[in-house]
């Protein structure tokens, strides 16, 4: 190396060595990763670089999730252990984000002291002048106030991932089941302007990205001047260089026939949907304030199924939502034979303070719960296993997306459908279309024979 260009390395590394350094970590949903996307953008935009060691950072976030207990326990173990590094280092920010900070924030201020930041999901955009002000201010800062209105219009992610790019199209719940805090930590549905998607989608392809995953909390009730959701798909779908499409998490009661249509027309449309089903009882999907009954549901599934044959169908369920009788769980487990579902995300209820079904004095006991639990993921490892072996023998496009868990020598990437598919790696790469010969289908992931490179990338 020219002594020049060692002098230039060395300004390189001092410069870094005086830009603020921000560590991050992300929990809950893609709307959170997506969230955290953004906030890097505008941490680097201030100058900040990004650090994955808390400690050796100046400004700590924990991107938080308050849908179950369960997630929130995590998050406070989490902020334990990082009492332990204020402590060590006083000069560090610690940042609360996200649905715990808009839900907790009174419980955050008074048990954590030693958080310094605390910013609700609509407040983000507040965040670098929050921090210059941190800087002269001893006091915690607050900021949860939820808009009705889209705040971070014009505002784009910093993506690290290269496969998938998220592009969060609406925020917030207006729908109100009677067992999600959603509503409360998100706000009402409000949804992005079609052009500055276009734009993000586009932008997205030219950096390189082969697949887009639109979301929202509620992301077909995407609704902006005369545009729909199906709308807003078709159009993306049109975008050249886009692969492949998903989109997450709809509602049963917003897949219209448009939906279906745009989906049938567009190869690469992922043909998956994810069906939110809760339960399988009509009294209880009514206490959930679920908009549909058991047999509005079944009949959706039939037409999604005539409509968009080789569908990938996956669902969420809750057990021992209070007040659930034997006989009533037995209606969900009714609809999931019915069904076979392709794979589920499955729950047990947790009262989230502040939703209606908090307040209801039939709370069921944590040993039903999980005895209802385990029963449904037992019969669900059954259905996906029929679901998946009807891939057996056939040649599946997949985007080749990582390595594989299990060995270095192996890719793993998804089916049209959203199954995994594990593989030899032959001369494929990351990124790439390729057709596989689906040779196995015992496990949760499908395995099969590499065939040929459909696109590369
Ligand atoms: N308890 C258990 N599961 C819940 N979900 C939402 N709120 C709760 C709760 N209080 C589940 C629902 C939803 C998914 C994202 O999380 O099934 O679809
Ligand atoms: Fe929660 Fe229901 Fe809204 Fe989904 S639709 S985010 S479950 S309130």
């Amino acid at each position: 190396m020219e002594l020049s260009q060692v002098k230039e390395k060395q300004i390189f590394k001092e410069k870094r060595s005086y830009r603020k350094k921000y560590y991050i970590e992300t929990y809950g949903c893609q709307m959170n990763v997506a969230d955290s996307e953004l906030i890097e953008a505008m941490l680097e935009n201030e100058g900040y670089i990004v650090s994955n060691d808390p400690w050796k950072s100046d400004v700590i976030f924990i991107n938080t999730c308050s849908i179950r207990e369960k997630a929130e326990e995590k998050i406070h173990s989490q902020l334990g252990r990082w009492d332990l590094i204020k402590k060590q280092k006083p000069e560090i920010l610690i940042g609360v984000l996200g649905c715990m900070a808009q839900n907790l924030k009174q419980d955050l201020l008074e048990n954590r002291p030693f958080v310094d930041i605390v910013l609700g999901p609509d407040s983000y955009r507040n965040l670098p002048t929050l921090l210059k002000r941190k800087l002269k201010d001893r006091n915690s800062i607050v900021d949860t106030k939820l808009s009705r209105f889209e705040v971070y219009e014009g505002l784009f992610p910093n993506r690290r991932n290269g496969i998938n790019a998220w592009i969060s199209i609406m925020r917030g719940c207006d729908k109100f089941c009677t067992f999600c805090i959603v509503p409360f930590t998100r706000g009402r549905e409000r949804s992005r302007s079609l052009d500055s998607i276009l734009f993000e989608a586009k932008q997205a392809i030219k950096d390189g990205f082969r697949e887009i995953t639109l979301l929202g909390q509620n992301v077909n009730s995407y609704n902006y001047n005369q545009y729909k959701f199906h709308n807003l798909l078709e159009r993306v779908a049109k975008i050249p260089g886009v692969d492949r499409i998903r989109y997450t998490s709809p509602h049963p009661q917003d897949i219209t026939d448009d939906l279906l249509q745009v989906m049938s027309q567009y190869d690469n449309i992922s043909n998956y949907i994810h069906l939110p089903l809760q339960s399988g009882n009509n009294r209880i999907l009514k206490r959930m304030h679920r908009s549909y009954t058991q047999n509005d549901f079944l009949v959706l599934v039939e037409k999604i199924r005539e409509n968009l044959p080789g569908v990938g169908i996956s669902t969420d369920i809750i057990v021992g939502f209070p007040g659930e009788t034997e006989e009533e769980f037995l209606d969900t487990i009714y609809v999931m034979e019915k069904v076979k579902f392709d794979s589920a995300f499955t729950f047990k209820y947790s009262p989230r303070l502040g939703t209606k079904a908090y307040e209801y004095d039939d709370q069921i006991s944590e040993n039903i719960k999980k005895c209802r639990l385990e029963k449904i993921i037992k019969l669900q490892k059954e259905h996906s296993l029929i679901r998946n072996s009807k891939l057996l023998g056939t040649i599946q496009t997949i985007l080749v997306e990582k390595e594989s868990k299990m060995s270095k020598k192996q890719w793993a990437g998804r089916t049209d459908s959203n199954k995994w598919v594990i593989f030899d790696k032959g001369n494929v790469n990351v990124n790439d279309l390729v057709k596989v010969d689906i040779k196995d289908a015992k496990g949760i992931s499908l395995r099969g024979e590499l065939i040929n490179e459909v696109k590369a990338a």
